[in-house]
């Protein structure tokens, strides 16, 4: 079927999860948005990521896209079961493909979370886990600080590498073998994470896992691409694109050509309330 897949985030770490569709699925168009006028989500409540992830899925779905990646570990962490609620196509996020990774991994049934504060409070990792197998030992932290160090580059900076110590450091001493990287910019210092926590841990990328999983219910719902040439790929963001192009290489592995500004807020007044029936904002 020749129709894009929608992918959200909350601005640029999405591009991780997209690398990784164009790898698995090269031959699939990709619709993109980034928030970038509001990001960060991984700071902010449930309910306003709730919001905006109403919100992003909203503004792609006005595409025609055959299923909506939300990339965005924080906005996957509350807001999948919404969306799967609200629209007809097919919605996932990467936390679900991520978990079943880490327990085929995990031999010690000790697994390690880290994400955003956002990520982590909502428990959506550990949740999922003990639903598969609540015998195993979960273990979380938010790395809050990870994230505007990636953006700022330093990937194999002193400061970086102090601050994952600080932060992993807990982790390997409660004996885990299996840490699941919950947050889009993670991937990026992957490296450098590993140098951290040594090579008997194994690192488990939820977006590479959701790229996967996508694969999978493109081929069982009969609707993935049958084009043999490559597809295409269109990414909208919703401030000034200039950063994003700017650092998206560091995410995507190869150049962001070009990105368009939206005008999101009108695209907003013209949706109206309506775009939030399912949620009760006021309560
Ligand atoms: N994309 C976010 C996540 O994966 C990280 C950046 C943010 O906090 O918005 O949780």
């Amino acid at each position: 079927m020749r129709k894009p897949i929608g992918i959200f985030d909350s601005g640029i770490g999405g591009l991780t999860v997209v690398k990784q569709l164009i790898h698995f699925l090269p031959n699939e168009d990709l619709l993109y948005f980034g928030d970038t006028a509001r990001i960060p989500y991984g700071t902010k409540s449930e309910k306003l990521i709730k919001q905006y992830a109403l919100e992003d899925a909203a503004f792609l779905d006005q595409f025609g896209i055959k299923l909506l990646i939300v990339a965005c570990n924080s906005a996957s962490a509350v807001a999948v079961d919404l969306l799967q609620m609200t629209l007809d196509i097919p919605v996932t996020g990467v936390i679900f493909p991520g978990v079943e990774a880490a327990l085929n991994e995990s031999k010690l049934k000790r697994i390690g979370i880290v994400g955003t504060s956002a990520t982590i409070n909502s428990n959506a990792y550990n949740k999922r886990i003990f639903e598969f197998d609540p015998s195993i030992k979960v273990f979380s932290q938010s790395c809050p600080l990870l994230v505007p160090l990636v953006e700022e580059g330093w990937l194999d900076d002193e400061i970086t590498y102090l601050t994952l110590k600080k932060y992993l450091i807990p982790l390997i001493d409660v004996n885990i073998d299996t840490i699941i990287l919950g947050c889009t910019h993670f991937p990026v210092i992957r490296e450098a994470i590993q140098t951290v926590v040594g090579n008997n841990i194994t690192l488990i990328d939820s977006g590479k896992e959701a790229a996967k999983l996508v694969q999978k219910i493109l081929t069982d719902l009969k609707i993935a691409s049958q084009e043999e040439s490559r597809g295409t790929f269109k990414f909208f963001v919703s401030d000034d694109p200039g950063k994003f192009t700017e650092i998206g290489e560091r995410f995507l592995g190869q150049p962001v050509i070009s990105a368009q500004r939206v005008d999101f807020d009108t695209f907003l007044i013209e949706q109206g309330p309506k775009l939030y029936k399912p949620l009760n904002l006021y309560d």
